[in-house]
């Protein structure tokens, strides 16, 4: 809440800025008088709060009142700059901002060029996209970045070209308005924590511009990333030790450079308004592209402060409010989604209508796999009680698999609670992935397995972790079916809990991992790469028929994704646990507008039993099967057929 002291002096401000505003942009303005009465309409409703951050951030330097004019001046030439469409698409959203929550919602996302080669190869695919049913694009980064090594394009060299082997950024403007036209929304990361070390402004501190000193956080010694290191956890411990990398060139005896991920990718500094204002600019520029919402990159990290672990600070959630306030002025259509992997209380804390309406939810993705692998349902249904809901205005982004690999973050004291110890149930479930522990069905690699603290994680893909690989190579017909049963049991759960659901393309016909990423020298030391391959188009073209493995998990998930459409319980986020006394089988009832779906969910490979006394309870046998192989009983306990993903409602 803005306070009356602050609601005062961003009055006052105000006052003073738009006449200066309306000096430097006449031209503009008289263009344009109209845009110019839309975004004084809007910057009069969101002035106090941006201003109230702002100033929490940056109100104690000397230059505060020169960075806010630079800020307003930049809004203001973004939104003239704003196409008409997108105004009407920002008046759209405005008067239907919950738009997201409908269970026509389908999300699905893909590497531009393991895809379909560049975003022309993109756009010839929006017929595929709309057979699917997909309503949001998530194209992974692909702006300008270094040859080679580039983790996947999180090192980004300019966020306003495309890489160029991709494509043009006109392309990427010209895909977001076909896509739009088919309905789909088009989203892309802001990386916004990084950039990579050949970026302009990494280019003018190497080359001694003072004005780019401090953009990033650059140390002439040891002094204080010793002193900070106290404090850090190691993200990517295989790469380099800490979080900081030496650079000989750097000042007269070379300099210590703060990179949370590779020695490329080099943290920027917000502490500098400067960084703020130059970042809300480009935000705003790929949302002039199309862009309706933005993956804020590792959100976690933005803000350090030394004698911290320089993670999920209050300053990192003020920053991306101020960033959001910047885009409900400037580009209101557009949507924020946070990618925050770690501890659950600190996921939630960066959703909110005010921050990032939108929130992948790895508790949710990783507690699928710990049920796969123990075949228990524990603490997904835990989870699912006590963490699902979020505010009414925000979402949840469910997936099973994405680009990255998968963390155990789990919270130790809800483990605790249910007698699990954390510590060795993440090294079981680590074993189970990666096909160490005896019947084990899965083929994982580790990724970033650290010897120091025993943490690991896993890559794979969704087919492989779910047991297709090894049943196609050794096991065979029985084997088959089960791991199927698992990939679609998994999806099940993501589209129907609640949110948007998203697909990691590729994961719909059962793509297996791919090993050859150990052959490319810029991918060998990531395993990561290995559930990265290139579309199989061949592949792709069996996905009709239910003889072949690739038809049999498409037209599964394809039956999965009409259930979700088809029927308004799965709008919203409305959750409730049904207590299914077993196990093995998670149970969950879902309500919206007067429509109801419960949902049984076998996690194990042998028939369950639900009581008699529950669907009685629960009112089941009055209800319609709307999925799944097993029947419901006339008046006696439902057997629930192996894997089962059974749903009954009206
Ligand atoms: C995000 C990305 C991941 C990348 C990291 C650094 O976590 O998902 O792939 O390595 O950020 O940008
Ligand atoms: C860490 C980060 C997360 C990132 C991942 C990449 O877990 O917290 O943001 O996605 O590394 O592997």
């Amino acid at each position: 809440m803005v306070t009356v002291d602050v609601e005062r002096k961003s009055k006052r401000s105000l006052q003073r800025l738009l006449p200066r505003l309306e000096k430097e942009l006449t031209d503009s303005i008289s263009a344009d008088l109209n845009g110019w009465q839309e975004f004084v309409e809007r910057i009069r409703k969101y002035f106090p709060l941006l201003f109230d951050l702002y100033f929490g951030l940056y109100g104690n330097r000397y230059d505060f009142f020169f960075h806010l004019e630079d800020l307003l001046i930049s809004l203001a030439r973004s939104w003239f700059a704003r196409a008409t469409d997108l105004r009407e698409l920002d008046k759209a959203r405005e008067a239907n901002p919950l738009w997201f929550q409908s269970n026509q919602m389908l999300g699905g996302v893909c590497y531009v060029d393991l895809f379909a080669e560049n975003l022309e190869g993109v756009k010839s695919k929006i017929p595929y996209f709309k057979e699917l049913g997909l309503t949001y694009l998530h194209l992974m980064p692909l702006f300008k970045a270094p040859e080679g090594e580039n983790d996947g394009g999180y090192a980004v060299s300019s966020y306003r070209e495309v890489h160029p082997p991709l494509g043009t950024m006109e392309q990427l403007s010209s895909l977001s308005r076909e896509l739009r036209q088919a309905g789909i929304s088009l989203v892309v990361d802001l990386v916004f924590n990084h950039t990579s070390d050949e970026h302009i402004w990494a280019e003018r501190l190497k080359a001694g511009e003072e004005d780019y000193a401090d953009f990033y956080r650059v140390f002439p010694s040891r002094e204080l990333p010793d002193a900070y290191e106290r404090n850090l956890r190691e993200i990517f411990p295989d790469e380099h030790a800490g979080a900081f990398t030496f650079f000989p060139n750097l000042f007269r005896n070379g300099g210590w450079v703060w990179t949370t991920f590779h020695s490329y990718q080099w943290d920027l500094n917000y502490a500098n308004p400067a960084v703020f204002n130059r970042m809300a600019e480009e935000m705003l520029f790929l949302a002039n592209q199309g862009v309706e919402v933005i993956r804020l990159d590792a959100v976690a990290f933005i803000w350090k402060e030394m004698g911290t672990n320089c993670e999920n600070l209050p300053n990192a959630h003020k920053l991306i409010q101020a960033f959001n306030a910047v885009a409900r002025i400037s580009a209101p259509a557009m949507l924020f989604k946070s990618e925050a992997i770690v501890h659950p209380d600190d996921v939630v804390k960066y959703i909110d209508p005010g921050e990032c309406q939108l929130s992948y939810n790895p508790l949710l993705m990783a507690l699928l796999w710990n049920s796969v692998a123990t075949r228990k349902v524990r603490l997904l249904s835990q989870a699912l009680a006590t963490r699902h809901t979020i505010h009414p205005e925000t979402a949840w982004v469910n997936y099973v698999r994405v680009h990255d690999d998968i963390g155990w973050t789990f919270s130790d004291e809800d483990a605790a609670s249910l007698g699990v110890n954390g510590y060795d149930h993440r090294r079981f479930l680590n074993e189970f992935y990666l096909g160490r522990f005896e019947g084990s069905f899965a083929r994982g690699l580790p990724f970033q397995e650290n010897p120091k603290t025993g943490d690991c994680r896993i890559s794979g893909t969704c087919a492989s972790l779910a047991g297709l690989e090894k049943a196609l190579n050794e096991e065979g017909p029985n084997a088959v079916e089960l791991a199927i049963r698992r990939i679609l049991l998994i999806h099940g759960v993501i589209l129907t809990a609640g949110g948007i659901p998203l697909i990691y393309l590729g994961d719909e016909i059962g793509t297996l991992n791919d090993y050859t990423y150990r052959d490319d020298p810029a991918h060998e030391r990531d395993s990561r790469w290995v559930h990265r391959p290139r579309a199989d188009w061949e592949k792709y073209a069996g996905r009709h028929d239910p003889a072949c493995m690739e038809g049999r998990v498409y037209l599964g998930l394809q039956n999965l994704i009409a259930l979700r459409k088809d029927h308004e319980a799965f709008s919203g986020s409305e959750l409730d646990i049904l207590p299914s006394e077993n196990d093995h089988v998670l149970a969950f009832i879902r309500k919206h507008a007067g429509q109801r779906a419960v949902i049984f969910a076998n996690f194990s490979e042998s028939q369950q039993t639900i009581a008699a006394r529950i669907l009685d309870q629960y009112s089941i046998y009055d209800e319609a099967t709307l999925h799944g192989i097993s029947s419901i009983p006339g008046q006696k306990d439902l057997e629930l057929e192996p894997l089962d993903f059974l749903v009954v409602g009206t």
